[in-house]
């Protein structure tokens, strides 16, 4: 059994076990303190966060920018965005577990930041409470597997970002599938500008053929830039995702093609990623911690062990 097997679910009905809470509090049980990052890390999304957080560099600091992270899970990554200046953040996850140990190893470290536990599907924040939704990995938990339930939810949790971010920002990292992609052209179509790009490669990733994305929903000024053309930008690398990149384009060119023959335009290059730290903890480096698609998760956690 590879390492980090017994947190996944057994079975068949992987995509199932992803959306039930029960299964979630259960994986946190046995995670423990241990935070689990579902997918890249601080480093590589530092640049792509602040920049579609709209921090500007050397702005007086704590931001102003009211955050709210669904899904948030035990990863590190609230923590890193208010020791960098984004103190007004809110996580929700439905897991009580997580929620209780969120709570317990922040309280006195981060006091501004808030824990809550609710089903991000049925939020209960007023429209526009936020000036930005984040999600790295619920969207993926909820649509695992293409089927109907995963569509019905990973459009509730969408639905549920637009209505709180109305007028702001929706951010989803995402492994991109292509039933998954397919959701959020759709739900940003009319009132939003839309831009994905990849996010460099962590360590822990080098060899996963599904590497992480951005996708970046802006609400339109205004009403006659509906249906501006999606912006993508993939990475040159060493092909190892080469499909995924080549999937996502074909989507993103139809997509544009849609909304009136727009091309599929690219953004100008952001600055080079840069190194993790030295002191910056390894991923286990026994487990290639990836949202697993497709019922692949045994294939997947074996790499590089
Ligand atoms: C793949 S993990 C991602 C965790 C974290 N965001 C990360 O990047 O490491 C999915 C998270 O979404 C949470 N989740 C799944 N469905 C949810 C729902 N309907 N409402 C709130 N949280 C949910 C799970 O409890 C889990 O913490």
């Amino acid at each position: 059994m590879a390492a980090g097997d017994e947190l996944l679910p057994a079975g068949e009905n992987l995509g199932e076990a992803f959306r039930s809470e029960e299964y979630w509090n259960s994986f946190f049980v046995k995670r423990g303190d241990k935070p689990f990052e579902w997918y890249s890390s601080w480093p590589f999304l530092r640049p792509l966060l602040r920049a579609a957080l709209g921090a500007a560099e050397g702005a007086p600091q704590p931001y102003t920018t009211r955050l709210l992270v669904v899904g948030c899970g035990n990863s590190d990554l609230s923590a890193q965005l208010y020791d960098d200046g984004f103190e007004n953040v809110t996580n929700v996850d439905f897991s009580k577990v997580c929620i209780a140990d969120m709570l317990r190893k922040n309280l006195r470290l981060r006091p501004r930041m808030k824990w809550l536990v609710m089903d991000a599907t049925a939020m209960k924040f007023d429209a526009a409470s936020f000036d930005a939704v984040l999600d790295k990995g619920a969207l993926d938990a909820l649509m695992g597997e293409e089927g109907e339930e995963g569509e019905r939810q990973g459009a509730a949790l969408l639905a549920e970002c637009a209505r709180c971010a109305a007028g702001g920002v929706v951010a989803v990292v995402s492994l991109l599938q292509d039933h998954v992609l397919r959701l959020l052209l759709r739900t940003f179509r009319a009132g939003w500008a839309l831009s994905i790009e990849q996010v460099p490669a962590s360590p822990d990733m080098f060899t996963s053929p599904l590497q992480p994305f951005l996708v970046l929903a802006r609400a339109a000024a205004s009403a006659a830039a509906t249906h501006p053309p999606v912006q993508l930008r993939t990475l040159p690398g060493v092909g190892v995702n080469a499909a995924q990149a080549r999937d996502v384009r074909r989507l993103v060119e139809s997509e544009n093609a849609a909304r009136g023959g727009g091309p599929v335009s690219s953004p100008p290059p952001p600055p080079p990623p840069p190194r993790p730290p030295a002191a910056s903890p390894p991923l286990t480096g026994k487990m290639v911690e990836v949202f697993p698609p497709h019922n692949a998760c045994a294939e997947v956690l074996a790499v590089g062990i």
